[in-house]
């Protein structure tokens, strides 16, 4: 090639325009005996959805919920990005979920706890048992606590029966809930209960994790003692008992700021409180999510849009019936959890399945078991743990009688490899799965297939739902088209009822993050002008289907080609081998930055520098020259979440010879020096002569 050829080809790539070089894959079609009970059948659904009907197509959503006062405008954009939807209207979202259900599903489960100890028999809380809880509970907030309408309440809570008892009770009263994933520590916690400003802490003494009954209430005292050192005071910690009666934690209670949540609620046996009727726009929780920079951002969800949105999105992607028994893996802790355990079954009376402890306790087979045990038919997870469980146990799924009908992946993007599997081994070639796009901010899916319309496209998220419009821009504002082959920023051109309101405290924030970079005018209250950007990387295909390659700060730019670090992953996931890999940049003098790989290999996987050097054809091959790793480690174990998801913040540090930083929210913490000392070591060797 002459040297002008490449600067014109250098000036050619635009800086926002990433090079992706995926293969298509094939489609795979829903089974005809899903299609014939699905919900959502009618192939004009999107025009229907479309923009010339754009807001008023999503009354259709709202027509799910039971409205204490009709609203009167459905979507309000007098203040952009500060979208209303529903005004007007009054709702309870705790009267939605379980008051309206009972005069038909009174005695049908609405929950069904899984405790981690497989001697623990399940345990299904009926609607009509879970109606007196939920009252009993929000009489105690309300006279105990003192707790009313707007107030904030911080829950750090594990996955049992309590937290959504919790969760309920607070929106029974109009109380903004504010769910700590129970894996997060004190600390976090404690920022949290600062950031929302709660005066009331709900915790528990212990849970089941990995076989061990873990000491919780001992972070409640680090949290209460985080809040106090920013600000925040703390007057009343309310303690759930794992087991009622009987304290399970070494950690003492502080006398006259700890209670006993069940010793309490004797007091209010049998109390009924009338739930209140709050306005639409009225925030029903916060959730707080991770930005790249400064401190997590509370995720201010509204009650009428949000119930309506997930309400929408769980009858016709998830495909809930009344009659199904639906387990989504996650943990309510996080949105997946709060959209897709909690509001969206219970607003569709469903039975919806809450596990305590980790999929893979006593042994892989483990969540095969459940859904056998329980008959769950619709089955959520993450990449991450179809992964994981493919790694330890490939042949376990086929052991077991799970039978689904409806499978969701969420969070990450999926290896077409992993998709397979979970679609031939886990879901027996029968199951539809949906891969959903979205985030904290969203409130629901924004991508995804509707399960008996679209065909399945391992990889790819699928199209926008209805009433979404999404774009894909450039680092310059202009359109990417579909079929382009380029990748870029991810936008929502339009409001959806989903929309988190704000950044709890601080607007600006939540301008700046979500819609100053794309919007066209600042004085308009035109949505058209107001794109929401999701900060993620996405191309979208000739057929319209979108393919995530993950957050933009995760793309590597090699010699002026930006390369998506999923991309790479994918690549190297077609090695038989490989059970998990993680990409990050490093810099390099010459190519600015290059990719290094860290892989863990399956079990059965005998030679790891053989392997290694598969990773390495793999992605020459499949990718091109550009996407060859500078190294490749063989590791034992990825750092990882306490959600699975791998941190590829540390690896990053690690490669790049930097301060790993705080790893405390780390579940495996203990592997950072292992690779450290495997990576130096490595290094060492290669400078040798
Ligand atoms: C990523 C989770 C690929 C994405 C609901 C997004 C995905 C971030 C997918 C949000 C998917 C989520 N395919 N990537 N189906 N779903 N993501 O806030 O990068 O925990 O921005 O919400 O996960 O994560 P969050």
């Amino acid at each position: 090639m002459s040297n002008t050829s490449r600067n014109e080809e250098r000036t050619e790539a635009n800086e926002a325009q990433i090079a992706v070089h995926w293969k298509e894959e094939q489609y795979f079609q829903p089974s005809q005996s899903f299609i014939d009970q699905a919900n959502l059948r009618d192939p004009d659904v999107r025009t229907r959805f479309g923009e010339d009907n754009f807001p008023d197509c999503f009354r259709e959503y709202a027509d799910l919920l039971t409205w204490s006062k009709p609203y009167h405008t459905v979507l309000d954009t007098s203040h952009p990005p500060f979208w209303k939807w529903f005004t007007g209207g009054e709702l309870n979202a705790c009267y939605n979920c379980v008051d309206r259900h009972l005069e038909h599903y009174r005695n049908k489960a609405a929950f069904i706890f899984v405790a981690e100890p497989e001697s623990d028999a399940p345990v299904a809380m009926t609607y009509q048992e879970l109606y007196v809880r939920v009252n009993e509970m929000a009489a105690l907030l309300r006279d105990f606590c003192g707790l009313k309408k707007g107030d904030r309440v911080t829950l750090h809570l594990p996955m049992t029966l309590d937290l959504p008892i919790t969760m309920l009770a607070c929106a029974r009263l109009g109380v903004i809930h504010s769910q700590v994933f129970g894996g997060f520590s004190g600390q976090s916690c404690g920022s949290r209960i600062q950031d929302s400003g709660s005066r009331v802490l709900i915790s528990t003494d212990a849970y089941w994790r990995s076989g061990k009954l873990i000491d919780h209430k001992v972070n409640a005292d680090i949290a209460v003692q985080a809040a106090e050192a920013l600000g925040q005071h703390v007057d009343q910690v309310l303690i759930w008992q794992r087991y009622p009666g009987k304290y399970s934690s070494p950690t003492p209670m502080v006398e006259g700021r700890d209670h006993f949540v069940n010793e309490l609620l004797k007091q209010y046996a049998g109390r009924r409180v009338e739930p209140e009727a709050m306005d639409a726009e009225a925030p029903l929780f916060l959730m707080y999510s991770s930005g790249t920079t400064g401190k997590p951002k509370g995720c201010q969800h509204r009650t009428g849009g949000y119930l309506a949105y997930v309400a929408g999105t769980s009858k016709y992607i998830e495909d809930i019936h009344p009659t199904d028994t639906y387990w989504c893996m996650a943990d309510i802790g996080w949105i997946t959890g709060h959209s897709y355990i909690v509001y969206g079954p219970l607003l569709l009376a469903a039975t919806s399945v809450i596990y305590e402890g980790t999929p893979t306790f006593p042994d892989v087979r483990r969540p095969w078991r459940i859904a056998e045990r329980l008959g769950v038919n619709i089955f959520h997870t993450s990449p991450t743990a179809v992964r994981a469980l493919r790694r330890a146990g490939p042949d376990e799924p086929s052991q077991c009688q799970q039978r689904f009908k409806h499978m969701t992946t969420v969070g990450e993007p999926i290896e077409p490899s992993a998709w397979r599997w979970y679609y031939e081994e886990v879901g027996k070639s029968q199951a539809v799965i949906v891969d959903t796009w979205w985030q904290t901010e969203n409130g629901g899916f924004l991508c995804s297939t509707i399960p008996a319309l679209d065909a399945m496209k391992p990889g790819s998220a699928g199209p926008a739902l209805p009433g979404i419009y999404p774009v894909i821009y450039d680092d310059d504002g202009n359109e990417v088209a579909k079929g382009a082959g380029q990748a870029g920023n991810l936008c929502i051109r339009n409001p959806w009822p989903g929309i988190m309101q704000t950044v709890w405290g601080n607007d600006q924030r939540f301008i700046d993050t979500y819609y100053k970079r794309y919007c066209k005018n600042p004085d308009s209250t035109d949505w058209r002008d107001w794109p929401y950007m999701s900060g993620d990387g996405a191309m979208q295909a000739a057929d319209g289907y979108f393919r995530i390659l993950g957050r933009l700060d995760d793309v590597i730019n090699v010699s002026g080609h930006r390369l998506g670090t999923k991309e790479i992953e994918s690549a190297c996931m077609t090695v038989p081998e490989v059970a998990e890999a993680a990409v990050v940049p490093v810099s390099d003098e010459v190519k600015g930055k290059v990719p290094e790989v860290y892989v863990s290999l399956t079990p059965d996987a005998r030679d790891p520098a053989a392997a290694a050097r598969k990773v390495v054809q793999a992605c020459e091959s499949i990718i091109g020259k550009i996407a060859r790793p500078e190294h490749v480690y063989v590791v034992q174990d990825m750092p990882k979440t306490r959600s699975g998801k791998i941190m590829r913040r540390v690896l990053s540090a690690i490669s790049n010879g930097r301060d790993v930083g705080d790893i405390t929210t780390l579940a495996n913490g203990s592997v950072v020096e292992d690779i450290r000392t495997q990576v130096d070591s490595a290094r060492a060797a290669a400078r040798k002569p």
